[in-house]
């Protein structure tokens, strides 16, 4: 337990790297903490730095949640299964340490993004097709609403009804312990995003939001 702590504790770091507020200093002597949202997330990367900058941390923050999973998958680590009767495999809450990193970096006072980057890259690493549905959900709500707020949340929902769905059926690689599992964190996940979203929630209520 010492060993998944530690591993927890390395994708925390690894999740806490704030990539949007890195490049828009090194490349435009911007923090984009003063624009925009104030939010360091890959949006407020994009709206503030534009679009050419933005999607680096874009896909800087997705990596972050997919590489802590391929970490323990490639270390072929031991600590992936807690050797009980359940035999759970817990891979997920190295992404939910990373989401937390993201969303409350220890190098930057704990004030980060709100949390879907890297959700995101932790979907694309437990369930791709998921990922991959995700993207069709996200890019029909933005290209109809032009929120981001809005599409990631309309994710957030997609996914945590699919993962409760999943709960019910078979899966290859997943034993029932897993899917519970699973869908626990992504439970807490979805919990995260929704509530880094309320002034935007707020915002469009009032129609306020400000549109990408
Ligand atoms: O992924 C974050 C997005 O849903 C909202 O970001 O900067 O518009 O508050 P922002």
């Amino acid at each position: 337990y010492v060993y998944i702590g530690l591993l927890m504790l390395l994708s925390y770091l690894i999740g806490s790297i704030p990539s949007g507020l890195i490049i828009g200093k090194v490349f435009k002597k911007i923090d984009i903490r003063e624009h925009g949202s104030k939010s360091t997330g890959a949006t407020n990367t994009i709206r503030v730095l534009g679009f050419k900058f933005g999607i680096f941390a874009f896909a800087f923050d997705v990596l972050k949640g997919a590489f802590v999973i391929a970490l323990v998958f490639l270390m072929k680590d031991q600590s992936l299964y807690i050797v009980s009767q359940y035999n759970i495999t817990i891979s997920s809450i190295y992404g939910l340490a990373a989401v937390i990193g993201h969303v409350f970096p220890v190098y930057i006072k704990f004030k980060g993004g709100k949390a879907v980057a890297t959700s995101a890259g932790m979907i694309l690493a437990i369930e791709p097709w998921v990922a991959l549905a995700i993207i069709v959900v996200f890019l029909t709500v933005f290209l109809t609403t032009r929120y981001v707020s809005l599409a990631s949340t309309a994710c957030a929902v997609g996914v945590l009804v699919f993962f409760f769905i999943r709960i019910f059926f078979e899966h290859p690689f997943y034993n029932f312990a897993t899917r519970i599992m699973d869908l626990t964190i992504i439970t807490i996940l979805a919990s995260i995003i929704f509530v880094r979203h309320k002034t935007n929630y707020k915002r469009l209520r009032e129609g306020t939001e400000s549109k990408l």
